[in-house]
């Protein structure tokens, strides 16, 4: 194999890989390292071209014989990328500190991945922390100051049941989140009619509606909504929807749901079945509607804590709705109201069920 086929083998490589000799200046750059580092890598000293000292020192390492090294090295940029860098010595006969090949790889998403792992570990272990602590208070009062006084011991026992139906929806959105996730790339093959699901989400919430005043009303311009999609999982949607809604929004104010069917959908192709939930609530500021999905992501913690919130209801519909192939669009006015609109492809009406 001559000069020209190792040249474009290394070109046909994604991943940065040079070649340093023992005069420390790079032989070789393939096409991936020149744009990383800037173009005309090749003759140039090594030294020159990278400025990490931990890559210098494990170049040195290898060509003074150890077989490999490696070293980690973040670039800055528009997106900070963090790289793990392979040394390997190639045994060259002519030459007794032979050359060292480097190869870069990204490594900046399995850090990222370990950084969320870690932050939702922090998260749930924060949010279980504050029912269990009420408990332990709980426990504390009735056995000491609350012993003898009947009515103490009605009201704690009060508070250590809200406490511990949290702990257990906590646990019950962390399995349901979990679930979901690990299902996420299959695609649901059941067709269903979306219709009866909203009505099902609805009546399931009548009771919470009334207790709010907060009447909802349904609005369908189209009935025959059929789609691709899992039933309880579209209920569950529905269900966190209206709940929000009746949750977050003004008093007496009204909670909307309107079906129908959009022939376009930015996002989605062909025709949709778009759902929206409305309050006249107090609404949301700009700032944080991108980030509402995010799982324990909530505008006024204390506030959806006292409502019983865990801030993992978006977090579990958007998983939900990617797993459908669908769409979740927020929009919200700060002292008007909000719209949480859902889209999912229609299926074609001809084959009902
Ligand atoms: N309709 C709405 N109006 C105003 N704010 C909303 C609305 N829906 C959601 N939010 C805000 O988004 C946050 C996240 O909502 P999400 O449903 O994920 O969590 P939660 O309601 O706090 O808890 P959970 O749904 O797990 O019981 C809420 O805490 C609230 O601040
Ligand atoms: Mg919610």
């Amino acid at each position: 194999m001559n000069e020209d086929d190792l040249v474009t083998i290394l070109n046909a490589l994604t991943e940065p890989v040079f070649l340093v000799n023992s005069d420390r200046h790079i032989t070789l750059a393939n096409v991936a390292a020149e744009e990383l580092f800037g173009g005309g890598l090749s003759g140039r000293n090594l030294v020159h071209a990278i400025r990490h000292p931990d890559v210098l020192d494990s170049v040195e390492e290898v060509l003074h014989g150890k077989a490999r090294s490696e070293a980690v090295i973040s670039m800055p940029g528009t997106v900070r990328t963090t790289y793990k860098v392979s040394v390997v010595r190639l045994e060259d006969n002519e030459n007794v500190e032979g050359t060292a090949i480097l190869g870069l790889h990204d490594i900046s998403h399995v850090l990222e991945a370990e950084q969320m792992r870690s932050d939702f570990v922090a998260n749930v272990s924060h949010e279980l922390r504050s029912p269990l602590s009420a408990l332990s208070g709980g426990i504390e009062t009735l056995q000491g100051a609350a012993r003898n006084d009947p009515e103490a011991q009605t009201r704690f026992l009060g508070i250590m049941e809200r406490e511990a139906a949290r702990m257990n929806r906590l646990i019950d959105d962390l399995l349901s989140l979990s679930s979901v996730e690990v299902n996420e790339r299959v695609r649901p093959s059941q067709r269903i009619g979306l219709l009866t699901i909203v009505e099902r989400a609805i009546a399931a919430l009548e009771t919470q509606a009334k207790a709010a005043k907060k009447p909802i009303r349904l609005e369908i311009s189209d009935p025959e909504c059929v789609v691709l999609g899992d039933e309880d999982e579209l209920t569950q949607v529905f269900h966190n929807l209206i709940d929000n809604a009746l949750k977050y929004s003004r008093e007496n104010g009204e909670v909307t749901v309107s079906v129908e069917i959009r022939e376009n959908v930015a996002g989605l192709a062909g025709p949709a079945v778009v759902i929206a939930v409305s309050d006249q609530g107090e609404g949301i500021a700009a700032e944080h509607i991108p980030r509402l999905t995010e799982r324990f992501y909530r505008v006024d913690t204390s506030r959806s804590r006292e409502k019983g919130g865990t801030g993992l209801g978006l977090a579990i519909v958007k998983h939900i709705l990617n797993r459908h192939r669908g769409r979740l669009l927020i929009d919200s006015e700060k002292g008007v109201g909000s719209t949480f609109t859902v889209c999912l492809p229609l299926e074609a009406q001809d084959q009902k069920r």
